[in-house]
């Protein structure tokens, strides 16, 4: 095997198997360092992919269980075997990973499972990457490094993280059985999807959060309707509440609050953010510095200090998104390829995969507002919407905000059935620089969801026509 590459990407996630695989595509020498078997990251193996498996297998679950009888099926005793969900959920997974496999043989990227690491440079003035594996360790070199070793769990001084009872995300996609008394710490996009699942499954889900309303950072009225819609759903949603510690009791966890008494659980799920993972990374070695946050620092082409050293997704600023990840690990790659590679961080959406799904792209009415600009915003609930209707979920709106003067669209806020899906439309009219104008002269088709994003933009123009 060559121990030289054109790139070598540390990582094997969606930022780093993408830009692999990009890299590869343009020609270059490529090899993946990836410490896990599995490839995929977080994203795949403990993150987006299995989750998603869960939040799909418990929605059926609770449709079965309740709302099938509103669309007039009738259904026997309904059953949870928790076991052959985890099942399905660990083959979806494994599938998935698989053909990530398939991919760097059919591109032709050499796969090095290990753990790695940078280790200055050689006497040509080459990347040197050590790889600690199974059989040792070994020594590859490259032109170029791709840093894409994405982010851990965060947790509290006051709160040890046990890896069973009191765990992040990766524990809670894998408990055993369904804890009756659940706290979930965080009201962010993990706290209110994993909390979903547990709530959905049976368990009782009491969700504490620092901020005055869940999801900080989305737009200001989408999170308030969250809040309603989730208290709604049975999930024990309370703000204002500073967690400072967790800790095992016996068989329960004692959770302690600024100003509150002791609470009491079964398990803790701690989701209260995620931090770049550069720990024995090698960064010193070629005197690349973290910010305060633990984030490699990067310039406009997402190059570090180092020469050819590169930095990709949640390791870096931005938010920490699968999909933010593999458009920079496309532009480094095509960076290195042409001179040029691009990502258009306004334009980067995000999707919370709870019911009703919450999605957004573009700015929020509260930044708008507090740059100082002067917009037009229309909304339309789907509760006025036919296909809304005929699918029995009628919760939330699309929120479109447009510039007063140009009409272009700035920013567009959902929550709502499928969202996750309608925000693509968005974003795509958005990239084209769209006119809320644009938006509502395009022919949608009838009946769908995507109507209720149609109409948001003639309310922004004081022209909607269902309601
Ligand atoms: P998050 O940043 O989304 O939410 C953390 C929440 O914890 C915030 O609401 C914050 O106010 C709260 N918090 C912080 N300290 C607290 C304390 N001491 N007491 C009470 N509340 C406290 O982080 P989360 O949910 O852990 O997710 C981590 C990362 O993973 C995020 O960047 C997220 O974007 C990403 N992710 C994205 C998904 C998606 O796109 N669907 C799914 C899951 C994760």
């Amino acid at each position: 095997m060559s121990t030289h590459f054109d790139v070598v990407v540390i990582g094997g996630g969606p930022g780093g198997y993408i830009a692999a695989i990009r890299a590869a595509q343009l020609g270059f020498s490529v090899a993946c360092v990836e410490l896990e078997k599995l490839l995929g990251g977080t994203c795949l193996r403990v993150g987006c992919i299995p989750s998603k498996a869960m939040l799909e297998s418990s929605e059926h679950f609770e449709f079965a269980s309740g709302h099938a009888k509103d669309h007039g099926v009738v259904i026997g005793e309904v059953g949870l075997d928790l076991g052959a969900m985890m099942k399905r959920k660990d083959r979806v997974v494994k599938t998935m990973a698989g053909g990530i496999d398939g991919l760097f043989k059919k591109n032709g990227v050499t796969r090095l499972l290990g753990k790695g690491r940078l280790d200055g440079r050689d006497d040509q003035g080459q990347v040197r990457v050590v790889v600690d594996g199974a059989d040792g360790e070994s020594v590859v070199t490259a032109r170029n490094v791709i840093l894409a070793t994405g982010s851990e769990v965060a947790s509290l001084p006051g709160l040890q993280l046990d890896g069973d009872r009191i765990g992040g995300s990766t524990e809670a996609l894998s408990w055993p059985e369904v804890p009756k008394r659940l706290c979930v710490i965080g009201a962010g996009v993990i706290g209110l999807e994993l909390g979903s699942v547990w709530r959905r499954l049976g368990s009782e889900v009491t969700v504490l959060e620092y901020a005055d309303a869940p999801l900080p950072g989305m737009d200001g009225e989408i999170r308030k309707t969250a809040a309603k819609i989730f208290k709604k759903q049975g999930m024990k949603l309370q703000f204002g509440v500073k967690v400072q510690g967790a800790s095992l009791d016996g068989d329960e966890v004692v959770v302690t609050a600024e100003g509150k008494d002791p609470m009491r659980f079964d398990r803790v799920l701690v989701a209260i953010g995620r931090r770049p993972y550069s720990a024995g990374l090698g960064l010193q070695t070629l005197g690349i510095e973290t910010d305060a946050r633990g984030r490699v620092p990067t310039d406009a082409h997402l190059a570090t200090s180092a020469q050819g050293v590169y930095a990709i997704g949640d390791l870096i600023a931005g938010p920490m998104l699968a999909h933010k990840a593999e458009e920079e690990g496309v532009a480094v790659a095509e960076y290195l390829s042409t001179g040029y590679g691009h990502v258009d961080y306004d334009l980067i959406p995000g999707v919370v995969y709870t019911d009703p799904e919450i999605a957004s792209v573009g700015k929020t009415q509260e930044e708008l507002e507090a740059a100082g600009v002067a917009f037009r915003a229309g909304s339309f609930p789907f509760v006025a919407n036919g296909r809304a209707r005929g699918m029995g979920s009628t919760d939330g709106f699309v929120k479109v905000l447009a510039d007063a003067e140009t009409d272009r669209v700035l920013g567009v806020h959902m929550i709502g059935p499928r969202v996750g899906e309608l925000v693509a439309e968005a974003a795509m009219a958005m990239a084209f620089a769209a006119s809320a104008e644009d938006i509502s002269r395009i022919c949608h088709a009838h009946p769908t969801l995507s109507e209720v994003t149609k109409e948001a933009a003639l309310a922004s123009l004081g022209r909607a026509l269902n309601i």
